[in-house]
């Protein structure tokens, strides 16, 4: 019973994605990234309060800025641990997010 309620739930995914085209998935998954950034940085980076604004800044500054806080060359007390969670390529991938749309 259990590993068919698995499946139906990996055959409803993959339902669910293949409704989407790839470049649009592409997109939306660098967007969806970004929401959890909101969280802090406010909406947009424009951050309402205690928390560093984001906005307007060069894809390269903030992916530069990832990777130093995930790899412990920048101190921090938060991003340290949330950058942990990101690949190289979904580093890229918010950073340009970011860039272009956070102005
Ligand atoms: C849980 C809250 C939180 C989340 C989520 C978060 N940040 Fe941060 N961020 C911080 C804090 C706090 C700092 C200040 C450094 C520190 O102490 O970690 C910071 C610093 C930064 C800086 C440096 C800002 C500066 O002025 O030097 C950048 C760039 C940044 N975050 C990008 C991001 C991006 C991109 C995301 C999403 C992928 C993100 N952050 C998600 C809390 C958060």
């Amino acid at each position: 019973m259990k590993s068919a309620s698995a499946a139906a739930v990996a055959l409803a995914i993959a339902g669910l994605s293949g409704l989407a085209a790839p470049a649009a998935a592409q997109n939306a998954s660098a967007q969806l990234l970004t929401v959890s950034c909101s969280g802090c940085h406010g909406p947009g980076g424009r951050s309402p309060g205690a928390m560093p604004s984001i906005y307007g800044r060069t894809a390269p500054a903030i992916a530069d800025a990832l990777r130093d806080f995930r790899d412990g060359k920048r101190p921090s007390t938060v991003m340290v641990r949330f950058a942990k969670g990101y690949t190289d390529a979904e580093i890229e991938a918010v950073a340009a997010e970011i860039a272009a749309n956070w102005k």
